[in-house]
């Protein structure tokens, strides 16, 4: 069996990396991949854009691609499942539709109400007068969110009434992030630990990853700006057995169950960014249509089960009939990045030491290229180095050792990933 995955990060490499190991794979396309998947057994690149599906579906009918996979959420609200659906090619991925859970914030806040799933209380909005009376009658610290699809970077978690307006005046003048930000979204600011937890669906049937938990801010302790994510590991201690169970009841059933009475089913990866209060409350902070990166890398490394089949199954509408497994190790994944990310940042810089990596420790390329025989920096998340072990400071030692060997110019990476572990065995 062929199979293709569509994007270039990290998150796409594991998924190829965890693809390639089923027996039943013989090859899988990468469109367009990085220098991690160039080199990945199994794995082929092929230069073709995310969204640019009319080349994506010829290369599945050349290469006689049985299944396509997808990474990131562009693709998804541009309508891939739509143009493969009318081709007649088996794709794991929501609808358009339904990837306005993620697509649009709008949305989602208002199904999340329609369907009494926990989120925090919000006002959409496309008129500063309303989010200035909104912000000013609410307080702070207050979140202010840009609709649509914004890089990661559409929301500010303002701590006073000045920045929050200041953030909505931005937003609403499309000068920062043009229509994306021409409606916003307001909402109340929610205290405590954050978590991911993402699941597989065939649109009735629902299958859990395990939990992991992300490291957005740049810089140890939580400072600077949010990126796409420095760091993860899996499982989440703060997703213990009561919590899971409050999870997959308050927020994934209904989910699924709701995007089904609404009339567009989910089929696809669903990501919950969660809030998990001290009293193990949970409430939805965002929902993603695909899977989390860097989450992806240290949840999909401990994936047991065969990924392809359980997507063969659930384009199939068949997941019911499937379990799935994983290793019992915890898994940690630190990202090495480019000097300035999120900001400015260069790239062209040679990597070396990607040969000096400890055995069993495994990275994950994201922001890579292969140029002059030589590999390069070519994005501002670099590479995801995972390491698992059953002691989780184990696994942490062994993906730190293999950040060590790593070296390109003014390359930065967070030393704390996994505090809130390390701060749960000290307590
Ligand atoms: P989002 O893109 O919606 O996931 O927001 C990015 C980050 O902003 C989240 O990971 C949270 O750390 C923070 N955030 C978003 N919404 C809230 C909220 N209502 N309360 C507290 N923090 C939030
Ligand atoms: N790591 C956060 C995300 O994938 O959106």
């Amino acid at each position: 069996m062929n199979v293709l995955v569509i994007g270039s990060g990290g998150r796409e490499h594991a998924l190829a990396w965890v693809i390639a190991r089923d027996d039943s794979v013989d090859r899988v396309f990468v469109a367009p991949g990085n220098a991690g998947t160039a080199y990945e057994s199994k794995c082929t690149n092929v230069t073709i854009p995310v969204t640019d599906f009319d080349a994506q579906i010829e290369l599945c009918r050349r290469e006689q691609i049985d299944l396509t996979i997808v990474g990131p959420e562009d693709p998804l609200v541009s309508g891939i499942r739509e143009h493969f659906d009318t081709a007649g090619l088996k794709c794991f991925a929501p609808s358009r539709e339904a990837a306005q859970l993620e697509g649009s914030k709008g949305f989602a806040k208002a199904f999340m109400h329609r369907h009494g799933i926990p989120t925090a209380a919000h006002l959409t909005t496309s008129q500063l007068d309303e989010a200035v009376a909104h912000i000013e009658a609410h307080g702070s610290p207050i979140v202010v969110k840009a609709n649509g699809l914004a890089a990661g970077k559409g929301v500010v978690v303002a701590q006073t009434n000045s920045e929050a307006i200041k953030a909505a005046t931005l937003m609403l003048s499309g000068d920062q992030f043009g229509d994306a930000g021409r409606e916003i979204v307001i909402e109340d600011f929610l205290e405590g630990e954050e978590a991911s937890y993402i699941v597989m669906s065939d649109g009735e049937s629902i299958l859990p990853f395990a939990s992991s938990q992300d490291h957005k801010p740049v810089f140890d302790g939580g400072r600077g700006p949010n990126t796409g994510g420095m760091g993860a590991y899996s499982p989440a201690p703060v997703v213990d057995e009561i919590v899971e169970a409050k999870i997959l009841d308050q927020v994934i059933r209904p989910t699924i169950e709701g995007m089904a009475a609404d009339g567009i089913p989910f089929r696809g990866f669903l990501y919950a960014g969660l809030m998990i209060s001290k009293n193990n409350d949970v409430h939805v902070v965002e929902f993603n249509c695909r899977f989390g990166d860097p989450e992806a890398q240290p949840v999909l490394y401990r994936l047991r089960s065969s990924l392809t089949s359980l997507c063969l199954a659930a384009v199939d509408g068949q997941l019911g009939e499937h379990a799935i497994e994983f290793d019992d190790r915890a898994a940690v994944g630190v990202v090495v990045a480019s000097g300035g990310y999120p900001e400015q940042y260069e790239t062209g810089h040679v990597i070396s030491g990607l040969d000096q990596i400890p055995a069993g420790v495994k990275t994950f390329h994201a922001g890579t290229r292969i140029q002059d025989d030589e590999i390069q920096t070519s994005g501002g998340r670099v590479v995801c180095v995972v390491g698992a072990d059953s002691d989780f400071m184990h696994a942490r030692r062994l993906a730190y050792q293999g950040v060590d060997a790593i070296r390109f110019k003014d390359q930065h990476f967070r030393t704390d990933i996994g505090y809130r572990v390390i701060e749960r065995f000290r307590n």
